[in-house]
């Protein structure tokens, strides 16, 4: 069912797998990923960048969530991903958003903290979660961000920030980045590990797509509970309509519903492969 994401974050955290936060943008990509947990028997993360909030609108996005999930036996979530707006945050609260992600990396820390602490006691008075980020992660995603490479804070600015705001879930920058990385990045791997010793907190790892096994086992197993994945259901979206359409021009067969059975079905084999992968397949 429906729950809380610090209740998908502690299993996971504590017993080091890693859970899907996979950023959806239609119903057929919500029906799909849902669908692809279920048969994983996977919990999962449904997050919404504000850019679909805004072309979807949060009402229509919530109902389509709540008719979607309504009976799903796995643990799901919806979260909003980096919002540095607080009218949509406490727009998608209101709707019964479950977290948020409050985004003022761009803002100094010590403001950033300010209003982050402002943030935890609205979204706690929902009930909801909140996801803290104070270094700016490389790349763009969904119109948000920039290529540019942030300055990673102390550690000990992190930890202050940590205590200050109660936050449930921290985004770190590790060398990580939106999008499609160009060269194998290089990640701080240890900057997890040193922050979930100080604080015992989740970590959110951002830039998901594009990483190899072997930093995604490396990573969980530091710590990051909950693992960011936007470029590549984008990817296997488009790629999978692309390849459909250009065969369906062939035959000259103009049927909608076979192209979202397509699709649909490479969404459902790429959310059950990323299961397999973070170790949550069978934790549902
Ligand atoms: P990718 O697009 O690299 O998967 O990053 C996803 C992300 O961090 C969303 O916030
Ligand atoms: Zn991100
Ligand atoms: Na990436």
């Amino acid at each position: 069912g429906v729950v809380p994401l610090k209740e998908i974050l502690d299993p996971a955290f504590q017993t080091r797998y890693g859970v899907p936060a996979i950023n959806i943008f239609n119903d057929l990509t919500i029906e799909a990923v849902l669908a692809g947990a279920v048969e994983a028997n996977s919990p999962v993360i449904l997050q919404t960048s504000v850019k679909t909030v805004r072309s979807i609108g949060s009402r229509v996005l919530f109902d389509m969530w709540s008719s979607m999930t309504r009976g799903i036996e796995v643990p799901v979530t919806l979260h909003l991903d980096h919002c540095p707006d607080r009218a949509v945050i406490t727009e998608c609260l209101k709707a019964g958003w479950n977290s948020v992600l409050f985004d003022a990396s761009s803002l100094p820390v010590e403001e950033n903290q300010r209003q982050t602490i402002e943030v935890v006691a609205e979204a706690r008075s929902y009930g909801a979660q909140v996801e803290g980020e104070i270094e700016a992660i490389t790349g763009v995603e969904d119109d948000h961000g920039s290529d540019e490479v942030s300055q990673q804070q102390s550690l000990e600015t992190v930890l202050a920030y940590l205590d200050a705001t109660g936050i449930d879930v921290f985004a770190p920058s590790i060398g990580n980045a939106h999008g499609t990385y160009k060269a194998a990045p290089v990640l701080d791997m240890t900057r997890v590990s040193e922050i979930v010793e100080a604080r015992n907190i989740p970590i959110a790892l951002h830039g998901g797509s594009g990483l190899s096994q072997e930093q995604f086992a490396d990573l969980i197993s530091r710590g990051c509970a909950k693992v960011n994945i936007s470029t590549a259901l984008k990817e296997t979206y488009m790629q999978s309509s692309l390849a459909f359409l250009k065969q369906a021009e062939q035959d000259n067969n103009w049927d909608p519903p076979s192209l979202f059975k397509h699709t649909r079905a490479d969404v459902i084999t790429m959310v059950k492969e990323l299961a397999e992968q973070f170790g949550s397949a069978g934790k549902g």
